[in-house]
């Protein structure tokens, strides 16, 4: 009896033991896939990196929104020593002249673009006038940011 039992354990023990070497023969295959499909996984996003340069992209980009920003280019192109945000100072105020075009992007677009007249005040039109050379100068989308500036302050 004892040695029977002694014999069934000593059995158990080796199947245990040799399904617990093959089962980590397997889990040993599985880690060495996941190594080397995040092997992979890392080359690919490395050559994209290498490729696309994203670091650069952002650059790009930031730099762009930058120079789109309509407060930057009022500033950057002189507009501010004429035209405040509430007050009248040389020129009407920036909400001033907002509020003039409200509804009407198209009009201030085509004032910046020397297309149409001065509404806002008519016997001061002489002093702008030279200004909008620089505004002509713009691309539309430089002239956009502006009057998006204008519009929404
Ligand atoms: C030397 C002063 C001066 C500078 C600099 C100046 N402005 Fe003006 N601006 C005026 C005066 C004065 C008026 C009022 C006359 C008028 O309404 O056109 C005016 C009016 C305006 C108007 C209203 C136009 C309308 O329909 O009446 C806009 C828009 C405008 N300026 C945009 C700009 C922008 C953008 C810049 C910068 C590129 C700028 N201004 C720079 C003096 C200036």
């Amino acid at each position: 009896m004892k040695k029977r039992s002694f014999f069934a354990v000593g059995t158990t023990l080796m199947l245990t033991l040799a399904l617990v070497s093959c089962g980590s023969e397997e889990a040993k295959d599985k880690v060495e896939d996941v190594a080397e499909s995040t092997t992979k996984h890392i080359e690919v996003a490395e050559d994209f990196v290498e490729e696309t340069k994203p670091a650069e992209i952002v650059e790009e980009v930031v730099e762009e929104v930058a120079a789109l920003s309509g407060a930057d280019l009022f500033m950057e192109n002189g507009c501010v020593a004429c035209h405040q945000m509430d007050a009248k100072t040389v020129g009407p105020a920036i909400k001033e002249i907002g509020a003039a075009y409200a509804d009407n992007a198209d009009g201030l677009t085509s004032f910046l673009k020397g297309e149409s007249d001065a509404i806002v005040d008519v016997a001061m039109a002489a002093v702008m006038a030279p200004q909008v050379e620089t505004t002509k100068a713009m691309s539309d989308e430089e002239r956009a940011a502006l009057v998006d500036y204008f519009l929404n302050n």
